[in-house]
């Protein structure tokens, strides 16, 4: 524990260890705070025996909104306020590809949010599904655009038009419109609409802001996820061109290239924030979803300069009484009882 008088808070702050949080399942389900969260965020912040801060961080594989509308949301639910420079979402990662393309195909989200999110990250040119359709309603039989849709959606010629690379940056709202426009493009000659390729093997690059098959909302049994639209997009093409394989890329959890990108983000936090100068010995990865959560940080461990701890919690994709398919150190009820774990193995 250090005193930092440079920091903006002038309380004891937990210097040796710090928190990274999974979203779903574990904080918040279906848009409402799961309670222990809002009492962990309150024991992170020094309502704890010690009267210690504990730096922490956010890692979600969900998307669909800027960060920092997405940290407006979390800190309402959380009651605590949560700024974009401690929060990392699946698609915050592709912001490190926008100077390598001129124009890209960006899928799923609400509305425009993830066309104005990924020009936000610098992309010059982002093409939607909307876009795809308005110009040619034939594209998709059984989708037709809404009014709202029709308004935003940009018309344009798209004979001299190259789509370098397709980022789907959040959930798809119409998975069988964006299966045909996505496949169309992996078969297309280089990433021109409307063309066939005779190799097939020509597409642009096909990149999912994550891989979960299945994750933690509202019902009460797990629900299907982008990395179920991926599936089906490799599965598709393989089909469709009669053997054929599409080999398309996943950034978020489990990728180790996430886990880099999220230490950097909380070396910049501590410092920034907590006026902490050296990297915690350990960091604390509290998450629901083995595949994704527990998988990635126990292979980050391995290469990670500091500990990273897994803890399982059974609020939310991870089922009591069932095998995890990646072992995490510890199992708890709730994030709770992980911030508790955590604190306890420290002081
Ligand atoms: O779409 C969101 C989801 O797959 C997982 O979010 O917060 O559990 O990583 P999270
Ligand atoms: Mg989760």
């Amino acid at each position: 524990v250090t005193e930092t008088p440079g920091s903006k808070d002038q309380a004891l702050v937990a210097d040796s260890f710090a928190f990274a949080f999974d979203i779903d399942g574990v904080l918040v389900r279906g848009g409402r705070a799961i309670p222990e969260a809002v009492e962990a965020m309150k024991v992170l912040n020094g309502d704890n025996k010690y009267g210690i801060k504990i730096p922490y961080i956010f890692l979600t594989n969900g998307g669909g909104k800027s960060e920092a509308e997405r940290c407006g949301d979390l800190s309402r639910q959380l009651e605590v306020e949560i700024a974009p420079a401690q929060f990392i979402c699946g698609h915050t990662p592709m912001s490190e590809m926008a100077s390598k393309h001129n124009t890209v195909l960006v899928v799923g989200g609400e509305g425009e949010k993830c066309r104005t999110v990924a020009q936000s990250y610098g992309f010059k040119d982002v093409v939607t599904p909307g876009d795809i359709i308005k110009t040619d309603s034939a594209t998709t039989p059984f989708r037709k655009l809404t009014p709202e849709e029709l308004k935003n959606s940009k018309e344009r010629d798209f004979s001299n038009v190259v789509i370098e690379a397709i980022f789907v940056f959040a959930d798809s709202r119409d998975w069988a419109g964006d299966l045909q426009i996505i496949l169309d493009l992996a078969m297309s000659k280089g990433g021109r609409i409307g063309t066939i390729s005779e190799t097939l093997d020509e597409g642009p690059p096909i990149y999912f802001s994550h891989n979960d098959v299945v994750w933690s909302a509202a019902h009460e049994n797990v629900r299907l996820g982008m990395g179920a639209l991926r599936g089906i997009v490799e599965y598709t093409f393989q089909t469709v061109t009669k053997g054929k394989t599409l080999k398309t890329h996943a950034f978020g959890k489990p990728q180790i290239s996430t886990f880099e990108f999220a230490t950097r983000l909380l070396k910049r936090w501590r410092k920034n924030e907590h006026n902490l100068n050296s990297p915690p010995n350990t960091v604390y990865f509290v998450g629901d979803t083995p595949e994704s959560d527990i998988r990635g940080t126990n292979l980050f461990n391995e290469h990670a300069e500091n500990d990273w701890y897994s803890i399982l919690v059974k609020t939310g994709v991870y089922q009591e009484g069932t095998e995890p398919a990646y072992k995490p150190r510890v199992t708890v009820d709730t994030v709770l009882d992980a911030v508790n774990h955590g604190i306890e193995r420290e002081m």
